[in-house]
């Protein structure tokens, strides 16, 4: 055998390295169970982790070392015997737990059945029941015509070319501090954080910011009403649509209804209503994004969309994430009066609306149903908000948490640290003289060696908490107690 091919087949071909269906689980039960692994499956993951560190490209960023290997409700498990709870659900996606057996299930029957029927061929049945059971629950009835696709960025693409075509207008408006994507159209809407684009353009153009009503972008203390930065955010509005595009030439304004990558802050009702207004004035399509608050994520109890609160009816909703529960599908919902003006053919991909991901994605819905999931949120919700409060008041801690904030599941906790970033760093109201730096990386970091998963979000010190919407009491207590630790643990070294 060539000498290519020969380590190749060391690496790759070993049949001990989960090539085969029988030895490897057995291995891993013994593992997770806290028995110790046999010496050839752990030089067997030790040579797949050295295959990853060379050949997984240097573009993905990742929080933890090691190889995820199985997933069940709220934990994870390494490789290494590694067991974690997991507070990121996969950034928001597996919302109803990890192999969820209702939804893998689900899956694995259709996989039986039809895998694949390609949306312009023909229409599968998953798809249309996954549509039953959305018609029910949109946030409201006017939204009544689905394309379903694959990621969020996918669908995010499409409600803008959707509302480019439909208008016949250009220009887009998004939220200084908003994540809709790394592909291109979506990159262009996202303004969270330079790494996403940096050293890409040109962006798709036509593309405008105006600061989302967060403290931060206005550079005034957090104690500012939010009556006020709405205010203030509706008038760089006004001010955008006067001095820099014209309105007959804008097309949609884009906004997620929880600001997800930019600190998980909730867009306030009467921003999202003063959106609303102005684009009823000015015939400009909005397009909400609850790719990530969406699917009870960012829910009070009642709706499973966080638009829901306000009121507001978008033009265009994007979907995604908790939709599949891991299962890779998302959808852009609109209503027929402006969907039926599409020329067939003008969208559409591969695998828009895979059978076996709708399938999952029909079942999530049913498991939200049957299994009460909205009110779990609702307890969990005020469990995790409750005992962060209650962090957040002890005196040793209180002067480092400036903030917990969020809704539903989707929550927040802002350190009073000064952020570091790679143009340096940002001194602004929040900072509190004394607090240590990097508060959140160095919180999460913790919290991963304690056993939980956790992320930060945005360029500011901010760290978010996303447990499965079905997740425990005793879980939560858990996730809060080394969450507790860590912080104390960072503001002790300082
Ligand atoms: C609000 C929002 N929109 C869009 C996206 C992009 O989705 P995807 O990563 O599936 O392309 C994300 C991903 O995190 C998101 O949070």
């Amino acid at each position: 055998m060539p000498p290519r091919l020969a380590s190749l087949s060391r690496l790759v071909l070993r049949p001990s390295v989960a090539t085969t269906t029988t030895k490897f689980p057995r291995s891993l039960k013994l593992r997770t169970a806290g028995m110790s692994s046999s010496a050839e499956t752990q030089s067997d993951f030790q040579a797949l982790r050295e295959l990853g560190a060379k050949h997984i490209t240097k573009g993905v960023g990742r929080v933890t070392e090691g190889i995820m290997v199985k997933g069940e409700g709220s934990y994870v498990y390494y490789d290494d015997g590694r067991k974690m709870l997991d507070f990121t659900c996969g950034i928001g996606v597996t919302n109803l737990g990890h192999a969820n057996e209702r939804i893998s299930g689900a899956a694995a029957k259709q996989c039986m059945q039809l895998v694949h029927s390609q949306c312009s061929i023909a229409m599968n049945e998953p798809y249309l029941r996954l549509i039953q059971r959305l018609l029910p629950v949109m946030p409201h009835s006017s939204l009544d015509s689905f394309f379903f696709w694959n990621s969020g960025s996918e669908a995010v693409e499409a409600s803008i070319k959707m509302a480019r075509y439909l208008t016949g207008r250009q220009n887009v408006i998004c939220m200084q501090g908003a994540y809709h994507g790394r592909t291109y159209g979506a990159m262009a809407v996202t303004k969270s954080k330079t790494i996403y684009s940096e050293f890409t353009g040109p962006w798709m153009p036509g593309v405008y910011s105006i600061p989302f009503p967060y403290w931060h972008h206005f550079n005034v203390p957090p104690s500012t009403p939010t009556s006020e930065l709405v205010s203030q955010s509706l008038y760089q509005l006004d001010l955008l649509l006067v001095q820099q595009i014209a309105p007959k030439e804008t097309a949609c304004i884009i906004v997620e209804s929880v600001l997800g990558e930019g600190g998980y802050v909730p867009a306030p009702p009467e921003f999202l209503k003063g959106l609303r207004q102005t684009c009823d004035k000015h015939g400009i399509l909005l397009i909400i994004d609850e790719v990530q608050a969406g699917f009870g994520r960012a829910s009070d109890g009642k709706g499973l969309f966080a638009i829901e609160e306000s009121g507001v009816k978008p033009d265009i909703m994007v979907i995604a994430k908790g939709l599949g529960n891991g299962f890779p599908i998302s959808g852009v919902i609109s209503r027929r009066e402006l969907t039926d003006r599409l020329k067939p053919g003008s969208m559409g991909g591969t695998y828009a609306g895979n059978a076996v991901c709708c399938a999952a994605a029909a079942e999530v819905l049913d498991v939200f149903r049957e299994e009460k999931i909205l009110d779990n949120i609702a307890v969990r919700s005020n469990q995790l908000f409750t005992s962060l409060r209650s962090v957040q008041s002890s005196p040793s801690l209180s002067p480092y948490i400036l903030d917990v904030r969020g809704k539903g599941l989707m929550i927040a906790v802002e350190f009073a640290s000064p952020t570091s970033t790679t143009s340096g760093v940002i001194t602004d109201v929040g900072v509190v003289q004394g607090a240590p730096e990097k508060m959140a990386s160095r919180v999460a970091k913790k919290c991963i060696e304690k056993g939980m998963l956790i992320l930060t979000t945005s360029v500011y010190e901010v760290i978010r908490f996303i447990p499965p919407l079905n997740v425990s009491e005793e879980d939560v207590k858990k996730g809060v107690a080394i969450f507790e630790e860590a912080v104390s643990e960072v503001v002790r070294e300082g």
